[in-house]
């Protein structure tokens, strides 16, 4: 990716057309040949089409005219973009330059829709394609900073894509916790990762109860950037990373069972933005929490009935094994909150399937203790495209998840209000700190419901590294 402020040689040029408007956006000082006159004038400028001209000019062989539509929202450009990498992908071009509309926000889009668009998930086919093109962004001197940020940031998704997307039996607890120590090294985090026998002597209950049914023991990621003043305090991210749900003893059907491996998808978008932050050197203190867990049936596995001990203190009836995510956070949340007293904890979480019948697969569902909190992440959601809807949680929810012999129990009333009943588990685990739940159960990778979307091909989206990251850079 380069950013340059004005057209070199290049294999495509790419502009902006808007529908109806006879005009390429930014190539006020580009002369283009009388053919892409004529193309410009037939072209409709229909959101998402594109045209490729041929020009005889030596100094760039194509134009690439790309229709935004007629009404823009913040999406439109990133997603247009998306569109101009595939078709440069699918020409097999080796590079190609995108002029930007503007110098505001519209370089960053570009940039986000070109890599994210340009990701492909391939370690384990022995057949790679052809590698992606290399891309230029026309845009005015300005626009350096700001669009470097978006390279990093873009990085950021791809790096919790890859991991998102590794198989479980490459992707273990271990494997993961391995991996979090890598980025930190290269990153200036302290990075510390607790194992089994740990968990266990300091009372972590959730996370030892859930991982102790399978032979790839259970881990404790724990990440800390200082990028902020000494003593300023930290924003906590815990992210749920069960590397494969079976179920446990509570054993889903075999359908779509598969796709369980991106149960650690909040656990993978932690890791990408404690990674993107220190690159930018974000001027925040920021605390990554990962439980990470395989949640599998056998012999040693809890159950239905078991009673168990969070960090909390807080007892807790197993009624389902399946129900093991908020058992894991609830640890992490509760150790977030005891340890660095933070400004405000945001967790993710692929946490409910109810989240998906309540909203589909374009929205992630968020619950808030906090307005200030839940504004400032429903204003990077605008920004970034990522939705989130926030729903409501009030006593009665509470109520749901009372145990007649613990002091809660793992699952609400029937189906009733699963992600909210889920919520509900997770508020009993901390006390007054700001937090913010955000479920991505739907989001969190391409499912059947999905609207297609250049920048979201097959396999993990990464959903939620850009939204933190602009919520982060807002405070
Ligand atoms: N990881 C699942 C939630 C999930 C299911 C995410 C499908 C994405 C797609 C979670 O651990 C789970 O199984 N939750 C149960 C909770 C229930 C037993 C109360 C669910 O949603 O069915
Ligand atoms: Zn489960
Ligand atoms: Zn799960």
């Amino acid at each position: 990716m380069r950013i340059a402020e004005s057209v070199e040689k290049t294999e495509m040029l790419c502009g902006f057309v808007h529908e109806g408007r006879d005009e390429i956006l930014g190539f006020d000082r580009i002369k283009v040949s009388q053919e892409v006159r004529q193309a410009l004038a037939d072209m409709k400028g229909k959101m998402g089409a594109t045209c490729v001209v041929y020009s005889p000019n030596a100094k760039h062989q194509r134009i690439l005219l790309a229709g935004l539509g007629r009404e823009t929202t913040e999406d439109t450009v990133r997603f247009v973009s998306g569109r101009i990498a595939q078709k440069a992908a699918g020409l097999g071009v080796k590079e190609f330059s995108i002029v930007s509309p503007d110098g505001d926000t519209s370089p960053s889009r570009i940039i986000e829709g070109v890599v994210m668009s340009l990701y492909r998930f391939d370690r384990f086919k022995s057949e790679k394609g052809d590698a992606p093109p290399d891309f230029t962004v026309v845009a005015p001197s300005g626009a350096g900073p700001a669009a470097r940020t978006a390279g990093i940031v873009s990085d950021g998704v791809v790096f919790t894509r890859n991991v998102a997307n590794m198989p479980p039996n490459e992707c273990t607890p271990a494997v993961l916790a391995g991996l979090a120590k890598k980025i930190s090294r290269k990153n200036k985090i302290k990075c510390r990762v607790v194992a089994e026998a740990e968990l266990k002597r300091r009372g972590f209950g959730g996370i030892t109860a859930v991982g102790q049914g399978s032979s790839n023991g259970p881990r404790l990621i724990i990440m800390e950037y200082g990028g902020g003043a000494k003593g300023a305090k930290p924003t906590v991210l815990v992210g749920k990373a069960v590397t494969f749900d079976t179920g446990g003893i509570s054993i889903k059907p075999g359908e779509k069972m598969d796709e369980m491996k991106f149960d650690k998808c909040g656990g993978c978008t932690v890791l990408g933005i404690l990674k993107a932050a220190s690159e930018m050197g974000l001027g925040v203190n920021l605390i990554g929490i990962v439980p990470a867990v395989e949640n599998m049936p056998g012999g040693d596995s809890y159950r239905p009935g078991d009673i168990i001990r969070l960090y909390s203190k807080k007892t807790a009836e197993i009624m389902n094994t399946d129900a093991e995510g908020r058992l894991i956070l609830a640890d992490a949340l509760s150790y977030g909150e005891k340890h660095y007293r933070p400004r405000a904890i945001i967790d993710f979480a692929t946490l409910t399937g109810a989240c998906i019948v309540a909203l589909g697969n374009n929205v992630a569902g968020m619950v808030s203790n906090d307005r200030d909190e839940a504004a400032r992440i429903m204003d990077a959601s605008r920004r970034t495209s990522e939705e989130v809807l926030e729903l409501p949680l009030n006593q009665d929810y509470m109520d749901m998840i009372k145990s007649d012999v613990a002091d809660m129990k793992n699952i609400g009333i029937g189906r009733a209000a699963g992600t909210i009943t889920a919520a509900a588990f997770l508020k009993n685990a901390r006390n007054d700190t700001p937090w913010v739940h955000i479920d991505i159960a739907g989001v969190a990778w391409k499912q059947a419901g999905t609207k297609e979307k250049p920048y979201n091909p097959k396999g993990a989206t990464g959903f939620g590294v850009r939204l933190v990251l602009d919520y982060l850079q807002n405070l």
